[in-house]
């Protein structure tokens, strides 16, 4: 308790612009701690708070970083990097969490870092002193500090970090694993495929960041909210036919359309292959999806999940022999006709029964999925965004995204960042937003022969998550997977907008690449 008020003292007093004369670490300034983990154990470790990561601090707030060394730990041992980051806000820097893929990472020894990040809402209010830096602000203006690219650039300056004390720091900083999920799925995105590039450097050195290389060995993204530019058309293109987008209004029916029509052009402007080398294109791309969508409820139900046929799926006719054990909730053959009242009991329970008023299945494969009646299933276990769902904003039609005020600049406007929508309110995209879309977007660079993207990916997005649509992730998988890099992708079945799930796993792969040599 004592240290929370600490915290919040802290952070009351000095909130605003602050400088440093240079970057500080103090390896023998460290607090012990513990923490009960999830199985009952307590993991001790040394707490390293309050470490400002650049020089130039313009929002004592949030730049700063917050690291865990758990006992054991030594120089050699991987770091996992979470940021907080959510709906593109600001994220303090947090302590790690029990229940989470922190407390799992120091439980599993490794060294735990959580930045903190401006975001689109943070803001300062103008003293003397940054007004007189900052020419077009006057003191006491409130002054939006976290807008595009603002939380990638403070990700970035956090590496360099690490980076720059890696000697004095126990964990090895050429051995960072990124997490986050939704818009932090996107920072981790960001910083594992922008590595090193230069068009953030002059930014970073504006901000006093330390004058070290940013890339990073893995990322683990869950459900990123990435590629924010197609975002809308490859939304309208995989859910414009659905029920509930029939009863859209004129104006807004005719935006779906026209949205949809743009996504066949810039998908095949990707050039794609697929993973048996064969391109991705237009064409192929829903069999594709629905390719992804077997793959994964198959998965779920070799473990035992039942997968009901009522929202699409199709199944081989036959269980696999003689002694197959009950598949979906099913009787098993050879012990259908047996009346015998021990067979009662050993129907499926209550719970495990089909839920959707599907017939029960015995076959071993998934072999078909209908894709439409899929998607109207997706859509009934949450609403659709609206049209366009992420630049939203259109005079007299729709209101902002929070989105539209991530491209917006520090006075807290919004500004659309699409083509599309900058057209319908009759303007142009300036260089300037152009441009950090393209910061923002860790489609930009990969591939490009000079970006340093991370060698490991580990990505997640739910098969019934419609907060972005299925064609963000695997463009963005099976971009990275063409370029050479290690890619372990699913839709994860049945989970909806959500992140640091199956951690079992998450940990194995993790165990599994920094075991091995790059
Ligand atoms: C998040 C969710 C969204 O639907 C979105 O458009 C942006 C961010 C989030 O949960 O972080």
């Amino acid at each position: 308790m004592k240290r929370i008020f600490a915290a919040m003292f802290c952070v009351c007093l000095s909130a605003g612009a602050m400088a440093q004369s240079a970057l500080a670490f103090d390896a023998s300034a460290g607090e012990k701690s513990k923490m009960t983990v999830y199985d009952g154990s307590e993991v001790n470790y040394t707490a390293y708070e309050r470490l400002f990561y650049v020089t130039n601090v313009e929002d004592s707030t949030y730049q700063f970083l917050n690291v865990y060394v758990p006992d054991g730990a030594t120089q050699q041992t991987p770091i996992f990097l979470r940021t907080y980051v959510g709906g593109y806000m600001a994220s303090p820097a947090a302590q790690p969490q029990a229940g989470d893929a922190t407390g799992r990472a120091l439980k599993e020894g490794y060294v735990v870092v959580i930045p903190g990040t401006r975001g689109r809402n943070s803001s300062i209010v103008a003293d003397k002193q940054y007004a007189k830096t900052h020419k077009v602000v006057t003191k006491g203006q409130t002054v939006y500090t976290g807008r595009a690219p603002k939380a990638i650039l403070d990700l970035k300056a956090a590496i360099r970090y690490l980076r720059h004390f890696d000697k004095e720091m126990l964990g090895d900083a050429e051995r960072i694993i990124t997490d986050g999920t939704s818009a932090g799925g996107a920072m981790s995105a960001l910083m594992g495929a922008t590595g090193n590039n230069p068009e953030y450097a002059a930014l970073l050195k504006a901000m006093g960041a330390a004058d070290e290389r940013d890339d990073v060995f893995a990322s683990v993204c869950y459900c990123p909210i990435i590629d924010l530019e197609h975002a809308d058309m490859a939304y309208e293109w995989l859910y414009g036919q659905t029920d509930s987008r029939q009863s859209l209004d004129d104006t807004h029916r005719q935006m779906s359309k026209e949205l949809a029509a743009l996504f066949p052009a810039y998908v095949n402007s990707l050039n794609l292959m697929k993973p048996d080398g064969t391109p991705l294109t237009a064409d192929n791309y829903l069999d594709y999806l629905k390719s992804e969508i077997i793959r994964a409820a198959q998965t779920a139900k070799n473990a035992g999940a039942y997968i009901p046929d009522s929202i699409g799926f199709s199944f081989s006719s036959e269980a696999g022999g003689m002694f197959t054990a009950p598949i979906n909730g099913g009787i098993p053959p050879q012990m259908q006709g047996d009346k015998r009242p021990m067979m009662q009991a050993e129907q499926p329970p209550m719970g495990m029964r089909p839920m959707h008023g599907g017939q029960l299945q015995v076959g071993e494969y998934i072999t078909g999925l209908d894709m439409q009646k899929y998607l109207n299933y997706v859509v009934s276990t949450q609403a659709l965004k609206g049209v366009p769902a992420f630049d939203s904003q259109i005079e007299g039609i729709n209101n902002a995204s929070g989105e539209n005020e991530e491209f917006g600049d520090e006075t807290g406007s919004n500004a659309n960042f699409t083509d599309y929508t900058a057209r319908r309110n009759n303007a142009a995209l300036t260089d300037a937003i152009r441009q950090n879309v393209r910061l923002m977007n860790p489609m930009s660079f990969i591939g490009d022969g000079t970006t340093s993207v991370a060698p490991h990916w580990y990505i997640r997005h739910g098969a019934r998550d419609r907060d972005t649509s299925f064609p963000i992730p695997v463009n963005f998988a099976t971009k990275l997977q063409n370029a050479g890099k290690d890619v372990n992708f699913l839709l994860a079945w049945n989970r909806p907008h959500s992140g640091d799930y199956a951690l079992d796993e998450l940990f194995q792969w993790i165990a599994e690449i920094t075991q091995s040599k790059f």
